[in-house]
């Protein structure tokens, strides 16, 4: 083998949906042993998703569905969710919601941390029950006003 080169060869992510897959790969490089720091922080960071915190309780603004690019919210009665195995991380959604409810999984705050397993057991629950994602934004609940101004927006 030359010197300086390496081949990459892509391999699904194991315990991922087969679309979440095709957005995540280890990077082997050929004749190295292990990843180089940039690409291990780079593999670490892909296997996080975005969250709806409880800020989206008795909002549901909806603003965020429309820009994902890959429709992975999930509407329940007092809130919305995303799919952990769908999100691509592409960060679109966080500027878009009027109570800032979305965060990066790494970087959920401590009083919603609860809010990253309830994401991804309502999501998948929500999914595998036959409904589909949220695409269009629809009006917010009625107690969206009142709630936002609580939150000190
Ligand atoms: Fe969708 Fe991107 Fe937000 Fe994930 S981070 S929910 S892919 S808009
Ligand atoms: Fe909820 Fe904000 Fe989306 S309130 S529905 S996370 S825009």
């Amino acid at each position: 083998m030359l010197a300086g080169w390496s081949s990459r060869f892509s391999v699904p992510w194991p315990g991922r949906t087969k679309g979440r897959a095709s957005k995540m790969c280890l990077q082997i490089h050929s004749g190295r042993s292990s990843l180089t720091s940039t690409e291990n922080r780079w593999t670490q960071e892909s296997i996080m998703a975005h969250v709806v915190t409880s800020k989206c309780v008795a909002c549901k603004f909806t603003d965020c569905v429309e820009v994902c690019p890959v429709a992975c919210f999930y509407e329940l009665d007092n809130q919305l969710v995303i799919h952990p195995d769908d999100c691509i991380d592409c960060t679109a959604c966080v500027a878009e919601c009027p109570v800032e409810a979305i965060y990066a999984e790494g970087d959920v705050p401590a009083d919603y941390q609860a809010n990253i397993e309830f994401n991804a057991v309502e999501a998948r629950r929500v999914k595998d029950s036959g409904q589909d994602a949220i695409v269009k934004k629809k009006e917010p609940l009625p107690t969206a006003a009142q709630r936002k101004s609580e939150l000190g927006y």
